[in-house]
């Protein structure tokens, strides 16, 4: 996700095309930057974030004109567009907030605050990838073991953020280093962004990597062929609550039965210490159609209700580590404590 040089549009990878065709696309109005999120052609927590202030940043240059206070008016309504595209991956509204502030707490005109959309939009990026390497380099003082054998969910690679990823960034990492990395991947329903993302880019890097039934993985974690659950987070609460692609939770369940760390990978950005436990994390509810229908084929008789929440709250019990860019976290997940540090 990047916004073009001139900042007049933001290019992304359609995700939604992938594994079949890899296209690039460039979103030139605000419309097109909020269906591309709320329709997962761009997703992955960071990289939701990172679009939206590319997004802003280009919404914005249709204002460059107008004077400072119509300037603010038109930036606050169009962050609040892009904040509502997607409710519960927290990176979204923080990246918003940031490059918002950064607007704002420049003096001038309307050109000098698109000027500053614009580098704190790229600002963003950087962070997030200089993030990405410092989650990798945390979490493999966790993942010692040879080989690293790792269940993982949903995707949190390249395509997930503006670097390596988050749980994948290790795991990429280590194979560029040279280390033996096997990973089982779950397909990751509805949307199957394990079988169709993670896959694609774990085959494209060279790791070995098998996709298994998300119903598959208690079974796989009794067979003893991962020594670790690795996953990324849309948002994470106060207490260490977890909010993450729906089936963390019995994924983490799974995993403490079989004495398997879960370990869950994000960048700070992703820690909401204003929501104190994973009660308060909004999820998201998804259309019907993403479960009734496998492509253009229908699965699900008609007249059947679906109940489709993207993610799920792991409780923080479960959890054997959060891993930040900041350092590694156990419980009793004081995050609240941690950001004031
Ligand atoms: O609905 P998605 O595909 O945006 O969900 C993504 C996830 O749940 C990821 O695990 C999470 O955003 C962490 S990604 C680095």
């Amino acid at each position: 996700v990047r916004l073009t040089g001139d900042g007049a549009a933001v290019r992304i990878i359609d995700q939604r095309l992938l594994p079949t065709e890899f296209v690039e696309v460039d979103l030139d109005t605000l419309d097109e930057v909020v269906d591309a999120i709320s329709s997962l052609a761009v997703r992955g927590a960071p990289a939701i974030g990172v679009c939206a202030a590319a997004g802003l940043a280009m919404s914005m240059l249709a204002h460059e004109a107008a004077p400072r206070h119509a300037f603010i008016a038109a930036l606050r309504t169009n962050a609040e567009r892009l904040a509502t595209a997607r409710p519960t991956a927290v990176n979204l509204r923080w990246a918003l907030d940031r490059a918002v502030h950064a607007a704002e707490g420049t003096t001038g005109d309307g050109r000098a605050m698109r000027a500053a959309l614009v580098r704190e939009a790229r600002a963003i990026r950087d962070d997030d990838l200089a993030m990405s390497a410092a989650i990798a380099r945390n979490a493999l003082t966790l993942l010692v073991a040879e080989p690293i054998r790792v269940l993982t969910h949903c995707n949190t690679g390249a395509l997930a953020t503006a670097g390596a990823g988050t749980a994948l960034a290790p795991v990429l990492v280590a194979h560029a280093a040279g280390r033996r990395v096997e990973v089982f991947a779950t397909e990751t329903r509805p949307l199957l962004q394990g079988a169709r993302l993670t896959a694609w880019e774990l085959q494209r890097a060279g790791v070995p990597v098998t996709v298994l039934a998300d119903g598959a993985s208690a079974a796989l974690m009794r067979t003893r062929a991962v020594d670790a659950v690795i996953v990324g987070a849309d948002r994470i609460a106060a207490n260490g609550d977890v909010a993450n692609k729906v089936g963390t939770y019995a994924l983490a369940v799974a995993a403490l039965h079989h004495g398997i760390p879960f370990y869950v990978c994000a960048p700070w950005s992703t820690i909401d210490v204003a929501t104190p436990d994973g009660n308060a994390i909004p999820i998201e509810m998804r259309g019907r159609d993403e479960l009734a229908k496998l492509g253009m084929t229908r699965v699900l008789p008609d007249g059947v209700p679906a109940w489709t929440p993207a993610f799920d709250i792991t409780p923080a019990s479960l959890v054997s580590a959060i891993v930040t860019d900041r350092g590694i976290h156990r419980a009793p997940f004081a995050l609240g404590a941690a950001a004031r540090t």
